[in-house]
């Protein structure tokens, strides 16, 4: 299988790592295309750096938006044209940084990223929210842990997106949970109950259950 990661930063690089460990097969893309780049060269093979953003999702089975969320929907607009179909990932957490690192939620109170996200996709696109609920070294750190798999949590509307998904996050070392549908991807996001838990499946399916 074929995934573009759109966004080669601290989550987006972990993410196509562990994924290119996994088998699959990457196509990248980052603003500048350097970071891509390296990234890609730094996996080898199973990693190739796309010309644009466009060009990433050719021959993509699925993407991932590995970006600030206050660019997803510029990029969104940007390869909306390429997305009906296709499993759509989106790791973002809706929050913004200051100068002094503050961080602060850019969505009102309570509003979910999942369903602004979905309202932004063009029909046929696949949504999950995934991928995003641990920082990257943690992300790395718990991948293919043994024996019991550490637990990556997602939230989608979608049957076939969830079944998708699910392929994509064990093919990353981890097993999946869902955690409900996109209303609930609050639970994900920094501040949410479920974010930076590293959790085996059977306490993640008690957590997942008890909201
Ligand atoms: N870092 C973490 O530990 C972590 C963990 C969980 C979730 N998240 C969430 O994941 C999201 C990304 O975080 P991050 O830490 O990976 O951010 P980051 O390090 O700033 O990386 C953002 C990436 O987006 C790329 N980018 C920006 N504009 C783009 C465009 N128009 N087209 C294509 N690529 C573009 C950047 O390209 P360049 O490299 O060329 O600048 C960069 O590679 C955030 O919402 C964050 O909350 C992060």
């Amino acid at each position: 299988m074929t995934t573009a990661v759109i966004g080669a930063g601290g989550i987006g690089s972990v993410i196509a790592r562990q994924l290119a460990s996994g088998g699959e097969t990457l196509r990248l893309s980052s603003a500048d295309k350097e970071s891509a780049r390296t990234l890609a060269a730094q996996i080898g093979r199973a990693a190739a750096a796309a010309a644009d953003n466009r060009s990433a999702l050719q021959g993509a089975d699925a993407v991932v938006l590995a970006l600030r969320f206050t660019v997803l929907k510029t990029v969104i607009d940007e390869i909306s044209g390429s997305l009906a179909g296709r499993l759509v990932v989106v790791p973002s957490n809706p929050v913004s940084t200051d100068a002094q690192g503050n961080l602060s939620r850019v969505l009102p109170e309570g509003q979910s990223s999942g369903k602004v996200v979905a309202a932004w996709l063009p029909a046929g696109a696949h949504l999950a929210m995934a991928f995003g609920t641990l920082s990257a070294d943690l992300f790395e750190s718990s991948s293919n842990r043994s024996p019991e798999p550490a637990v990556l949590f997602y939230v989608t509307d979608d049957d076939r997106a969830g079944e998708e998904v699910e392929w994509l996050i064990r093919t990353a070392g981890f097993e999946p949970v869902k955690a409900g549908g996109l209303e609930q991807s609050g639970r994900l996001e920094v501040g949410g109950d479920l974010h930076d838990l590293v959790v085996g499946p059977a306490q993640a399916r008690s957590l997942a259950g008890g909201a």
